[in-house]
């Protein structure tokens, strides 16, 4: 037998219903605060991760789904190719390409799968589903502000109330300006240089290549290490640390509750001031539920004009977990079965059916060849709220039998009434 991939999976339903439900609701806030959808390739070229999240992050340096495509003449090299374990490499790219500066300030937001070749647990899987957004452009339009940071969290809150998600904590940080995180990385260098060796083999390699990464760390061991390491608030220039202020009286301002966490680093190398991530109890393990910052100098390094941003990804397939607790399932049964009975009645049922879902109705169609005990029984089983009975009498009258498969009662209703009494 042929099984899905490990790590990837199918989504059936009724769960489906749920999915259905969480893209209609961030969708519909998205609109009120004017963010627009944009969708991007699901590969891209590698430098482009490369650059863009950084080699030594653990997406590029070990989770991703690269591979070289065939050149156009057969001795032609081909272009590496990967398939993206994220998308705000890919907005920025499409940022510089469709020179989406002309725009002034973009308000963007995608729906989208994502691919990173983690090892599979419950909430992580190697095809996750990401409902992100993404703030940018030239600093003409305030893209740098502190406003657009407590926008963007204060949307955040806004859409887990509104998907009634109660139990989250928003953590906080600011990873200061680039200027900012290269001094800190030389103190960390220093700091780790006696205490790597006595670490994990990732983060001895880490202290050399990128000490900052050495956050990303899950081993437990290594725990107290790490909390013994300088602070990265201890190292922002004056600017960095107003706007951290700022984006903190803001989000006083809007009423969203946050915590300061000064271990929050991010794992992607693109950050600079604000970082945040959102947790939530119930998630276990894989509690992160979505996590962002800002990006201010992502298109300098994918080769574009300075244009500040700030964006998230919330990782659907865990918003989903999370739900699920809520509310098992939302799937809508179907608001009437046709139960055709007796000789060509099939065409009759057809016509009948596309008649009443033309009027927004659910409804699902029997087959004549099933006797009325066995429609009945499936339109139970489906947990349809009528039945409605079309026989060679019913047609001939245009009078049709309804039943109410809830109570077992049955009234006779004219064709022209039958969506309205359904409706009922
Ligand atoms: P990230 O923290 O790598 O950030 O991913 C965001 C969210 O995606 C995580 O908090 C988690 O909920 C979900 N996620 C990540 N990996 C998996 C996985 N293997 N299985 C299930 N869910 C997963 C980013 O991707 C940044 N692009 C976010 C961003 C946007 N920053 C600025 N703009």
């Amino acid at each position: 037998m042929i099984k899905a991939v490990r790590g990837t999976r199918d989504l059936l339903p009724p769960e489906t219903a749920l999915w259905n439900f969480v893209e209609a609701a961030v969708r519909d806030v998205f609109r009120t605060y004017n963010f627009h959808e944009i969708r991007t390739p699901i590969f891209e070229s590698t430098e482009l991760f490369a650059r863009g999240v950084g080699e030594e992050t653990d997406i590029v340096s070990k989770e991703m789904y690269t591979w070289e495509d065939r050149g156009r003449a057969a001795s032609e090299k081909g272009q590496m190719l990967t398939l993206r374990p994220e998308n705000t490499a890919g907005v920025v790219r499409a940022y510089i390409e469709h020179k989406l500066w002309d725009h002034g300030l973009n308000k963007l937001y995608y729906i989208g799968p994502q691919f990173r070749r983690e090892r599979p647990q419950k909430g992580r899987y190697r095809q996750f589903y990401q409902i992100g957004a993404e703030v940018l452009g030239p600093a003409s339009s305030g893209s740098q502000r502190p406003l657009r940071d407590a926008e963007v969290l204060e949307m955040l809150a806004t859409l887990l109330d509104r998907l009634r998600i109660k139990d989250w904590t928003l953590e906080i940080n600011s990873v200061g300006s680039s200027k900012d995180r290269a001094a800190y990385n030389e103190v960390l260098r220093k700091a780790l240089d006696p205490l790597a060796p006595m670490m994990c083999t990732d983060c001895q390699r880490r202290a050399v290549t990128n000490p900052l990464r050495v956050f990303d760390c899950k081993v437990p061991a290594d725990q107290v290490i790490i909390e013994g390491l300088p602070r990265i608030s201890d190292y922002l220039d004056s600017e960095s640390r107003e706007h951290f202020e700022n984006v903190q009286a803001l989000l006083r301002a809007a009423k969203v509750e946050f915590k300061i966490n000064h271990r929050l680093v991010r794992g992607l190398d693109y950050y600079t001031r604000t970082a945040f991530e959102f947790t939530h109890g119930a998630l276990g393990a894989q509690n992160a539920i979505l996590g962002g910052g800002r990006y201010d100098g992502l298109s300098e390094a994918l080769g574009g004009p300075p244009a500040p941003g700030i964006g998230f990804a919330m990782g659907e397939d865990r918003l989903i977990l999370a739900l699920q607790e809520l509310m098992p399932t939302i799937s809508k049964a179907p608001d009437a079965y046709i139960a055709p009975l007796g000789e060509g009645m099939n065409r009759q049922a057809i016509r009948l059916a596309a008649e009443l879902r033309r009027q927004n109705l659910v409804i699902e169609l029997g087959d004549r060849s099933f006797k009325l005990g066995k429609l009945l029984e499936t339109a139970a089983k489906l947990g349809a709220r009528y039945a409605v009975i079309v026989g060679e009498n019913e047609v001939a009258s245009n009078i049709f039998a309804l039943k109410n498969l809830a109570t077992g009662e049955q009234v006779d209703v004219p064709r022209t009434e039958l969506a309205k009494k359904i409706q009922t």
